[in-house]
């Protein structure tokens, strides 16, 4: 029986950021971003006081001393017309290739959308997809708003995703039309 277990990004142990690490570049292989890479990434968020990396969580599946299943939140605040809407940042949602088709991708996932509770803060989550219809039995849907990343210097209207395909949950979110400034980079 697999357990979910969630850990803050601000206290992070080396020792969870090397597992989490190992797990993401073997699921994200087109990244080019190493073990080590990944590893400082995660160690930087410790002591933070970037509200991005206090909101951060990790929800994570151990296996032995593996972690074989993980998925990352934090609170992104983006802005369309004009009015920021805090939404929960969905990001790096990856199980064990050797142990797909076992549950532990959905389980990671909703544990992580838990936190979108009805009447609770954030109360969406928006997040960027290779896998669509994985999402899609999860209560998601797909929205097709023009993104841009106002924080970017230099291409401040470019879009800011690498996945053509922009997901929300819950799916019965009265989401906005129009532009949405991501408000940073992509996640
Ligand atoms: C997507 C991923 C997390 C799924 O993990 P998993 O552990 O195999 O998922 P589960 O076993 O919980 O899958 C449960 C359901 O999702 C479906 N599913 C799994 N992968 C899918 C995919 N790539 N596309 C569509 N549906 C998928 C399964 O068929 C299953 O559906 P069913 O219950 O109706 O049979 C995993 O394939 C992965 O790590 N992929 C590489 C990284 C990635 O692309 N992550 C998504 C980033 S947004």
């Amino acid at each position: 029986m697999h357990e979910i277990k969630e850990y803050l990004d601000i206290g992070i142990t080396p020792e969870l950021a090397e597992s989490i690490a190992v797990l993401c570049c073997r699921c994200f292989e087109d990244s080019k971003r190493t073990v080590g890479e990944r590893v400082n990434e995660m160690l930087e968020m410790k002591g933070s006081d970037d509200p991005e990396h206090i909101t951060g969580r990790r929800f994570v599946v151990w296996q032995g001393e593996q972690i074989v299943a993980h998925a990352r939140t934090f609170v992104r605040e983006i802005i369309v017309e004009d009015q920021r809407l805090p939404v929960l940042a969905l990001a790096a949602v990856c199980s064990d290739p050797k142990i797909r088709g076992m549950g532990l991708g959905v389980m990671v996932t909703n544990k992580a959308f838990e936190q979108v509770a009805v009447g609770g803060w954030p109360a969406v989550s928006l997040f960027q997809t290779p896998v669509p219809n994985f999402y899609q039995k999860l209560n998601c849907r797909l929205v097709t708003n023009p993104f841009v990343n106002r924080r970017n210097a230099q291409e401040p209207e470019a879009n800011p995703w690498r996945d053509d395909k922009i997901m929300i949950y819950p799916n019965g979110f009265a989401w906005p039309e129009g532009t949405v400034d991501l408000n940073g980079s992509d996640y």
